[in-house]
């Protein structure tokens, strides 16, 4: 560049600077971010610390939130980040394992002792070989995010041991993985997307459903349900997903802002469930839910004939080496 032409060049930005006090707007690439609950959610906190992170390191692009599934439910949001229609989501492995079936192996019933033990997995090996499978099915995942453990919730009765769950409506997520185990518990079990779900049970057509903390804090759940058991039968991570449309596209220094972008997206979910998971009981009983703890050890074994299945499915040294982990 020639004296001349830089100081023209600055000199355009300080006339711009004297007659507006704002420097010219330098053109930002917006990008779509779905998710399926409300920005007071965990998924909120984890938009909200992605959009920070990559807002420090990428200003170049700005991050539009589309919460309670303002694109369509999970498995359609998946669809729209394989097609490029959606350019980011928060999802959780309830939808992921229609399209990478190998993730169903975390919705096992039973297999992390705690919030701890799942943490340790997935940010070890076998989660992270588990991201890199995303890309064979169209997908780009930054980073595993977290909803917690699954309790059940119910119009019904509490449920306190195996007996109590037979024979209940009960909403599950479109997963093999747990459609099995529901099955082996004698429930009706009725796998929908989460759109449905307030009008089925605002209708009776389904009498429960089940979700970590984190959600039936966000949704208010106690507006539609009377019992909350503290059954903890699923550990429920989720994903940051990217198409790879605009990932395959960016360079790398701003793949390194979105791959920071989705750990702190992890770290700001993590937060939420740690805190929900302190003070949810007592949200939920102070708006008139009635919380009880279950017999453990008896829906553990209740599900123990379908982990052969599971072991088939996954491979039992893999689950194993999951449940074992230290
Ligand atoms: O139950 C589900 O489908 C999921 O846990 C939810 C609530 C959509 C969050 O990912």
């Amino acid at each position: 560049m020639t004296g001349t032409r830089r100081q023209f060049v600055s000199l355009t930005a300080a006339t711009m600077l004297a007659a507006t006090g704002t420097l010219p707007a330098v053109a930002q690439t917006k990008l779509k971010m779905a998710y399926a609950l409300a920005k007071n959610s965990h998924y909120g906190a984890g938009a909200a610390a992605f959009i920070k992170s990559l807002g420090a390191s990428a200003s170049a692009f700005a991050i539009e939130e589309f919460p309670n599934s303002a694109l369509g439910g999970e498995r359609e949001v998946i669809e729209g980040i394989q097609l490029g229609t959606i350019d980011l989501a928060l999802v959780s492995t309830g939808a992921t394992t229609n399209f990478v079936p190998e993730t169903g192996v975390f919705d096992i019933p039973f297999l992390f002792r705690d919030l701890a033990h799942a943490r340790a997995v997935l940010d070890g090996k076998i989660g992270q070989e588990l991201l890199a499978k995303f890309p064979q099915r169209g997908l780009t995942a930054l980073a595993w995010g977290e909803q917690g453990f699954r309790h059940l919730t119910n119009s019904k009765r509490p449920v306190a041991e195996p007996a109590d769950i037979k024979g209940l409506k009960i909403r599950i997520t479109e997963n093999p993985v747990h459609l099995a185990a529901f099955r082996q518990l004698g429930v009706l079990a009725t796998p929908m997307a989460w759109p449905e779900v307030a009008t089925a049970l605002q209708q009776g057509t389904i009498d429960g459903q089940e979700n970590p903390l984190s959600v039936i804090v966000s949704v208010k759940l106690w507006q539609l349900q009377k019992y909350l058991s503290l059954t903890a039968h699923v550990y429920a991570p989720a994903v940051v997903l990217m198409s790879p449309a605009v990932y395959g596209k960016l360079s790398a220094a701003d793949k390194q802002a979105f791959q920071k972008a989705g750990a702190a997206a992890q770290h700001g979910m993590r937060d939420f469930v740690d805190q929900v998971e302190k003070d949810g009981v007592e949200t939920v009983k102070a708006n008139g839910m009635q919380v009880n703890t279950v017999d453990h050890a008896a829906f553990v074994k209740a599900v123990q004939p379908v982990y052969p299945q599971y072991y088939k499915q996954f491979g039992q040294q893999l689950v194993e080496s999951i449940r074992d982990a230290k």
